[in-house]
């Protein structure tokens, strides 16, 4: 499986995600990393790991649909199978989608269908909820919906600040992203 991954910023999931590539716990090919930043920290986290890197932003382009259609040259000249958004902050065309049926995979910071969007852990952090956690779903047009495959919670404690929340949540993140990703490659998408 040739995979791609999408970021837009720190790219500490893209590098949970590059280590377990090199280890093999993920089977397959990380084949390059795009961001839409090209001032992004993925971007620099790529070099270490040798991964091919790609940048450019809807504003190198005179629409979003010439935006959309360069990635989806740069994905389909590489022979990209499978694309993983990690912290990718823009909502997916329908062209792209239209290629990869089934093929794109988000990560989002709270239990969906709660606390969709930009800021999902810091929204369930000011609503005070008790519980939050992350949510792996396939991509669909929508912001944060599509069908959901795996979740994993966590406790907010009267301890929490925002910061020790955001630790907890991107640990659970580096954990469970790589083996959700492992699993579904492994067993082939429809
Ligand atoms: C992650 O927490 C991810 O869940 C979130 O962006 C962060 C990226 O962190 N994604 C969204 O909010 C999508 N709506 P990273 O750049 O360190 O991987």
């Amino acid at each position: 499986m040739r995979v791609a991954v999408l970021a837009s910023g720190n790219g500490s999931n893209f590098e949970a995600i590059a280590q377990a590539f090199e280890t093999q716990a993920i089977q397959g090919e990380l084949v390059l990393l795009f961001s839409d930043r090209k001032d992004a920290y993925v971007l620099e986290r790529a070099k270490k790991y040798q991964i091919p890197r790609f940048s450019f932003s809807p504003k190198d382009f005179a629409s979003k649909k010439q935006y959309e259609a360069a990635l989806r040259d740069l994905l389909l000249t590489n022979q990209i199978d499978f694309v993983v958004l990690a912290g990718y902050m823009r909502i997916i065309g329908q062209d792209l989608l239209e290629t990869f049926p089934n093929r794109i995979l988000n990560i989002h910071p709270s239990l969906l269908p709660s606390f969709p969007g930009l800021h999902g852990i810091k929204d369930a952090y000011d609503y005070g909820v008790k519980l939050t956690g992350i949510t792996i779903h396939f991509v669909d047009a929508g912001v944060d919906t599509g069908p959901i495959v795996a979740q994993a919670a966590v406790e907010i404690t009267n301890e929490d600040t925002l910061a020790t929340l955001e630790e907890k949540i991107h640990q659970l993140e580096h954990h469970w992203y790589p083996r959700v990703i492992a699993d579904i490659t492994q067993k082939g998408v429809k």
